[in-house]
């Protein structure tokens, strides 16, 4: 036999996770993300890892792909959604760009029974070819907080200090109370709370424990601020840092309060906050909001899943009866001609149609939209939707809007 064959690459197999497979998932996903195993946090993200819910690629007795999702909820404009909530994504760098990945997001996308999917991307040109598209943005933050001054206090405010897991309850009770009306929020179980209050060594980074204080309101605890921070010294001057990990505020008095007892903390001069949304109060509180030095970033990224049920299950500002021609390649079933027929004051439906479609697009453009914060009218301008009747876009996209800026206050 002459050597001229070429070697033809076996497909690797795909499965689903068992509990047994957490140890080495956990290791290929510090490793993939440039972190030496520490134990407790891998304890922490055992406790949320749905092993029914993960895929894993192996070569042999390794595991050397692994995604997976979490089954969660997502607050949308005027609802709150089951959205999977896709994570914990990592490829071994010996098994990197031979289609892993590829094959393991089509195959969770097809299996996936919520309507929507959600993720955070660790670069933001991975996810686009799945039918991702850019939801919600987000500001990072770099106050100087010398610099920056709020509006007076007219009372005293009442803040109270406890470590954040004797504070949880309390934390959890804003939170789902604040989180309705927030898109972009996600549902969080109790082991999610234990796992966003991770407190190990690869947690604090080197920065102190994650501390926290709550704002006691007239009707009961109305806002909390998880934080750390790290000292430090500049020619001999105080130069510490704070990092805000979470302010949730249920009206204006808490979200002033906590906002002025975290750009007030003795001995720091920068407070580092990573998830304002772009409509955050703070822009237009600050003395001077150029000093919050923000830099705009991608938060969380959206696949449409099921076109019929995902555009019914939000709500939308206008009237508008629009059909959309849409194109998806991985799932051929949201393809064709849907129309969407939505009031502001009741459930919106979308149906498979044979009208003539007033707008075109692939499904990649629905899930940018679906949170309200990019506009069907950027995404035109961009080429991602095209206009077959005029006046369509116009309405639509106004439609599609939504009062508040989405954004996630969790990377998961
Ligand atoms: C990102 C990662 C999972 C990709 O896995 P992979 O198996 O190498 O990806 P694939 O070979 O299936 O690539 C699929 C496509 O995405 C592209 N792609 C994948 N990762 C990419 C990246 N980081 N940057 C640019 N393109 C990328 C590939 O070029 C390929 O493009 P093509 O379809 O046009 O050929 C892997 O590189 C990894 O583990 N990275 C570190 C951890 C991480 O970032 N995880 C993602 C968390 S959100």
């Amino acid at each position: 036999m002459g050597y001229t064959e070429r070697m033809t690459e076996v497909e690797l197999p795909i499965r689903v996770g068992t509990p047994d497979d957490w140890n080495t998932i956990s290791s290929l996903l510090f490793a993939a993300f440039h972190s030496t195993m520490d134990q407790e946090a891998s304890d922490l993200d055992r406790a949320i890892w749905e092993p029914e819910r993960a895929l894993v690629t192996t070569d042999g007795d390794t595991i050397v792909g692994h995604a997976a999702a979490f089954t969660r909820d997502l607050a949308v404009p005027g609802n709150v959604v089951p959205a999977a909530h896709v994570t914990m994504v990592g490829v071994a760098p010996t098994h990197r760009r031979r289609g892993l990945l590829n094959r393991m997001m089509r195959q969770q996308l097809r299996d996936m029974p919520e309507p929507i999917a959600a993720l955070w991307a660790s670069e933001s040109r991975i996810y686009g070819r799945f039918g991702y598209g850019l939801a919600a943005y987000r500001l990072e933050m770099a106050v100087e907080s010398a610099e920056v001054r709020l509006p007076a206090a007219t009372s005293l405010a009442r803040l109270r200090a406890g470590t954040p897991a004797a504070l949880q309850p309390e934390l959890a009770k804003v939170y789902d109370q604040v989180r309705a009306d927030r898109p972009g929020w996600s549902s969080r179980p109790e082991s999610t709370w234990a796992y966003m209050l991770g407190d190990s060594a690869w947690h604090r980074g080197g920065n102190t424990e994650l501390r926290a204080v709550v704002h006691e309101g007239i009707g009961g605890v109305d806002g909390y601020a998880l934080w750390r921070t790290r000292g430090s010294w500049t020619g001999g001057n105080p130069d510490g840092d704070v990092y805000v990990r979470e302010v949730t505020a249920a009206n204006l008095d808490a979200y002033l309060a906590l906002w002025r007892f975290l750009l007030g903390i003795d001995l720091t001069r920068t407070v580092h906050y990573g998830h304002a949304a772009v409509d955050e109060p703070l822009l237009h509180l600050a003395s001077d909001p150029r000093r919050l030095n923000t830099r705009f970033s991608d938060s969380l990224w959206v696949r449409v899943v099921d076109v019929g049920a995902a555009l019914a299950a939000r709500r939308y500002v206008a009237p508008v009866d629009v059909v959309f021609e849409v194109t998806d390649e991985l799932l051929p079933e949201n393809a064709g001609r849907w129309r969407l027929t939505a009031a502001p004051d009741r459930p919106a439906t979308c149906t498979r149609t044979e009208d003539p479609a007033d707008l075109a697009c692939d499904v990649r453009a629905l899930g940018a939209a679906y949170l309200g914060g990019t506009t069907l009218s950027a995404l035109a301008a961009a080429g991602h939707i095209r206009e077959l009747n005029t006046g369509a876009l116009a309405t639509a996209s106004v439609a599609f809007g939504w009062h508040r800026a989405p954004v996630s206050p969790e990377v998961f």
